[in-house]
């Protein structure tokens, strides 16, 4: 691997929108190392963009895991010098036609320790390896499902958690003003993965585009903001 290529983590990329986004920034001449919670589907799925003539390689990652994410984002930053962009995309959606009022409490404390902590873990554990280089780019997969705006009901605990990762790509990105890590978040719309059931409007291909633009951002690009197929999504 030569010595210039930026390197990205994308979280749960052995399938769905995850590997479609994998297999876009490698695309746009990075290494990527591909992470799944089973270190073999993580491999599998590196093995898949490396048979097709791109840089990737396979890691262990689990994000509702301190250890594992301390873990994979120091391996990280020891085999390649750098970790130059992470793609939080692993989420869970386990509490369709839950509601607030008489929500199972064990779900909701799933969703949140993945959706929001995991996301928030990631971040912590790869922004020192970031600041190393001055440079990063961190983005964060959301949904519409957490926009303000258009809060109701159902799916309570995974739109509470959107909402979570939307506040955190905010603060986040305020805080790295000045460190070169740019942090923004995307909406991917109804894409065709295991999450949509099958009621989707985007192939996963279709929607990575989005994410690969934010990962490979100019350095006056934008930070803070959440997207929806390039444009701004109010919040
Ligand atoms: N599909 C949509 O219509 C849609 C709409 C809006 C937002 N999104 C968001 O898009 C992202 C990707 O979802 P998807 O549609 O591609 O769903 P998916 O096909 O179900 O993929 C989810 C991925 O996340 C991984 N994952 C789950 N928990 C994890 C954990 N604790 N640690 C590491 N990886 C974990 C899964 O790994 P395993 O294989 O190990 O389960 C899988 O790779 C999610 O953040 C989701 O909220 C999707």
């Amino acid at each position: 691997m030569s010595e210039a290529k930026r390197v990205a983590v994308v979280t749960g990329s052995n399938r769905g929108l995850g590997k479609a986004i994998a297999r876009g920034i490698a695309r746009t001449g990075a290494h990527v190392v591909v992470t799944a919670r089973a270190e073999d589907a993580a491999v599998r799925a590196a093995n898949e963009l490396c048979a097709e003539g791109l840089s990737a390689s396979g890691h262990q990652l689990d994000i509702a895991d301190s250890a594992s994410v301390a873990r994979a984002m120091a391996d990280v930053g020891y085999q390649y010098g750098r970790l130059d962009i992470l793609v939080n995309n692993a989420g869970i959606a386990i509490d369709r036609g839950q509601a607030a009022a008489s929500a199972d409490m064990e779900k909701v404390r799933a969703t949140l320790d993945t959706n929001i902590m995991g996301t928030w873990r990631c971040c912590t554990a790869a922004i020192p390896e970031m600041r190393k280089n001055k440079y990063g780019r961190i983005v964060n997969v959301s949904s519409h499902m957490g926009t303000f705006g258009e809060l109701g009901p159902g799916s309570v605990s995974y739109r509470v958690s959107k909402v979570g990762v939307n506040a955190l790509t905010c603060i986040l990105a305020a805080e790295l003003d000045n460190d070169g890590i740019l942090v923004n978040a995307a909406s991917p719309g109804k894409v065709d993965t295991r999450l949509a059931y099958g009621k989707a409007n985007y192939t996963p291909e279709e929607a990575a585009d989005t994410f690969v633009w934010l990962a490979t951002l100019p350095s006056d690009g934008p930070t803070g903001g959440l997207f929806f197929q390039r444009r701004p999504l109010d919040w």
